[in-house]
């Protein structure tokens, strides 16, 4: 029997469990290559899932299961729903129908911090750090980012406490980790690419999770670092961790999934082992055989460019101003949508409160 983990904390339910790659074969060769397959012990569940902008169907993805204690990379085309789904799976933004769980508990009109309490957490596409602040810093507030903690304090040495001499050194734990523990005191501004993403997976780290949901961790990472930042990957599954991962190089796919998801047009169109990928005619048709471009876009050090380097300043504008107001950053005004000032999707109060 795989050894059982139970580190995640009270509130979660269910647990890490750690899998050799010839138990990860096993479980993964019992299962359909079909959309909405059953997985054996699947952590996460999602059914009848939608969400709609205007006219245009975002998600929409009848069944989805998640295998606990595997990689499952999460391909499709850009626009494919794939960033849409994490933020309703993470509770930064709302679906128009659907339901999902983790191991049985609703997650469903939870905020984000209180999803993240409950063991899953996710990373953004375009990297959440602030540069103004440390290394540590911002490893310090992913403990409260995903807690809902007020920042403020945070921020204030005057008002640390036994808890916030733990979280320094659970920060500096994870820093260790990833390797940055020498950039500690460094300006998160100071980093490259590569160290960024590093980064914002060690803020993620700092509440112990049960799933990881990392979208597009490989954007702008230098390819002489890609092999490193992949070996992080694969050793938060090592530690007993879901992992959920988008990603548009294939090479990459196939090197690190145990089960491949592919979504077009908001739905789930294939599901599969990733060296089957290439047989599944509609995989084909919809992604395989067609070009696609990064939607963002990065210099060989990893720091956006063009239009990328407006949006992440202008992210980083709008968390600075939360956080200098005393707010929250797993508050989801935070957005891509407020730090571009496009009108945010409809927040749906009255469905939270029921
Ligand atoms: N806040 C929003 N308002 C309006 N439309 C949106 C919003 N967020 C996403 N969309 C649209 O929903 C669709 C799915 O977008 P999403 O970002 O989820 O795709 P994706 O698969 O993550 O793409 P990529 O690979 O480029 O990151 C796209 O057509 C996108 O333009
Ligand atoms: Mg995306």
């Amino acid at each position: 029997m795989p050894e059982s983990h139970t580190d995640t904390g009270p509130a979660s339910s269910g647990g890490r469990v750690t899998l050799s790659a010839h138990e990860r074969a096993e479980l993964f060769a019992t299962v359909p290559p079909e959309p909405g397959a059953a997985k054996p012990d699947p952590v996460l569940v999602a059914s009848n899932l939608t969400r709609t902008f205007g006219g245009l169907t975002a998600v929409d993805v009848a069944h989805l299961e998640i295998q606990r204690g595997g990689i499952t990379g999460l391909i499709g085309p850009n626009g494919a729903g794939k960033t849409t789904l994490f933020n309703l799976l993470t509770g930064f933004d709302r679906p128009d129908s659907g339901t999902w769980s983790m191991d049985g508990t609703a997650l469903g009109k939870l905020y984000p911090h209180q999803v993240a309490r409950r063991g899953v957490v996710r990373t953004f596409q375009l990297t959440r750090a602030l540069s103004k602040l440390t290394v540590l810093d911002n490893v310090r507030l992913g403990a409260r980012a995903q807690r809902g903690e007020h920042m403020a304090r945070a921020l204030m040495p005057w008002t640390w406490r036994a808890q916030e001499r733990e979280i320094t050194a659970r920060a500096r734990e994870v820093l260790a980790r990833f390797q940055l523990d020498a950039k500690a005191d460094d300006l998160a501004g100071s980093l490259s690419g590569g160290q960024r993403k590093l980064l914002e997976m060690a803020r993620a780290l700092m509440t112990e999770p049960t799933v990881v949901m990392l979208d597009e961790p490989m954007a702008g990472v230098n390819p002489a670092l890609t092999q490193n930042l992949l070996e992080h990957i694969k050793s938060l599954r090592d530690d007993g961790m879901t992992v959920v991962f988008v990603e548009h190089d294939m090479d990459v796919i196939r090197d690190i999934s145990d089960w491949v998801v592919v979504m077009a047009q908001g739905t789930v169109i294939a599901e599969s082992p990733p060296e089957a990928l290439g047989d599944n005619q509609a995989v084909v048709d919809a992604y395989l055989g067609s070009h696609h471009d990064q939607a963002l876009e990065f210099d060989e050090q990893g720091n956006p460019v063009g239009a990328t380097a407006v949006l992440a300043e202008r992210l980083e504008q709008a968390e600075i101003a939360t956080l200098e107001a005393g707010g929250d950053l797993a508050e989801p005004e935070v957005t891509v949508d407020s730090a571009l000032g496009r009108t945010p999707p409809e927040s749906d109060e009255e469905s939270r409160k029921s």
